[in-house]
């Protein structure tokens, strides 16, 4: 992103006193001068950001979401970001078109067009739909908004609809992501004779207003069933993600970004790691990894870490079986 936009990015956050947005900003200017090799500036500017004061200064508080709007929408500060998850070459690539886009809109406009900003994420639970949606936002430095169902199909029926404009009025008013998790809850196809007259109008009403968001409102649905979606809501998005299970090599690379992180060292080859625990979700191989490092922790100071993970590896890979289908 050119420097013109993060300065911009950070006054804004000055002014509305968006503590998470300023630090984002923050760190993405370190990070410039950091490629550009300015270390002593960027050192400079690490330590002013980490200095306690900046944590401490009460008068810089996140925006607050209107309070009619809190059983609406969640506000979540944006913190995984994009590099934290392994994607594949593909999807990788739609992300970053994706966060191009927005970035670069002020170009896209002045030719007339928008930057694409339905996004869908399909694919089994536990690969990263919902921290993706976040990493989006990260990424783009923008407020993360969470839909939340009971506050809109809950005991209000009566009077949703008006709740529901009122929500999108705000949400209109800032870029931000848009976050629907389980979106077959509302875009599922509405031949089921038990949903009442007034939930199809809320639904068909949700998704009008869905359609009618500027394009500076990246809207971002997940769903674990892809194929409860009707045809007409399933053709609104203009990018589809599939977040599948990992294949091995994928999971090899989690494996390797988790030691580098960590700074620790299963002592154990990936590929065959990987290989045994091939089948299972990104999630399901991260509780794998901490199941090794509580049992490592509780070992201390002689440990065989050869043997934990053995032992681990049996466990969760017999789990595996045990569970057959997945
Ligand atoms: N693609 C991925 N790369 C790295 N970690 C992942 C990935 N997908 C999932 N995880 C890990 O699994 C956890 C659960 O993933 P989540 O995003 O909630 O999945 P979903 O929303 O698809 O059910 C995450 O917090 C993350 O630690
Ligand atoms: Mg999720």
């Amino acid at each position: 992103m050119a420097r013109a936009d993060l300065l911009v990015k950070l006054i804004k956050a000055g002014v509305s006193g968006d503590l998470g947005l300023f630090t984002r900003v923050s760190e993405s200017i370190i990070a410039e001068e950091k490629s550009k090799q300015h270390h002593v500036l960027a050192n400079q500017l690490e330590a002013i950001l980490r200095s306690p004061e900046v944590n401490q200064n009460k008068s810089m508080n996140p925006k607050l979401l209107g309070q009619k709007f809190e059983n609406l929408l969640f506000q979540i500060n944006p913190v995984r970001k994009l590099n934290d998850l392994i994607l594949t070459d593909e999807n990788h690539g739609k992300v970053n078109e994706l966060i191009q886009e927005q970035f670069r809109a002020d170009i896209l406009r002045s030719y007339n067009l928008e930057p694409r900003n339905r996004i869908l994420l399909t694919g089994a639970p536990g690969n990263g739909k919902t921290s993706l949606a976040e990493a989006i936002a990260h990424a783009l430095m923008i407020p993360f908004y969470v839909i939340r169902y009971d506050g809109i199909i809950g005991s209000y029926l009566g009077e949703t609809a008006s709740r529901l404009k009122q929500m999108f009025d705000f949400v209109k008013t800032q870029e931000c992501v848009l976050f629907f998790d389980e979106f077959d809850a509302i875009g599922k196809e509405r031949g089921d004779q038990h949903e009442t007259g007034e939930i199809k109008r809320v639904v068909s009403s949700l998704l009008m207003q869905i359609d009618r968001l500027p394009s500076y409102v990246v809207v971002v649905a997940a769903t674990n069933h892809p194929e409860l979606l009707d045809r007409a809501v399933w053709r609104r998005f203009q990018v589809k993600l599939e977040l599948n299970k990992p294949t091995r090599p994928l999971i090899e690379k989690w494996l390797s970004n988790f030691e580098n992180q960590a700074k620790y060292s299963l002592q154990y080859p990936l590929p065959t790691i990987a290989s045994k625990l091939e089948g299972l979700s990104f999630s399901e191989v991260e509780d794998f990894v901490l199941d090794i490092q509580r049992k490592y922790i509780l070992a201390l100071p002689e440990v065989n870490i050869k043997k934990i993970v053995d032992e681990c590896l049996t466990y969760h890979s017999h789990h595996y079986n045990d569970n057959g289908k997945r």
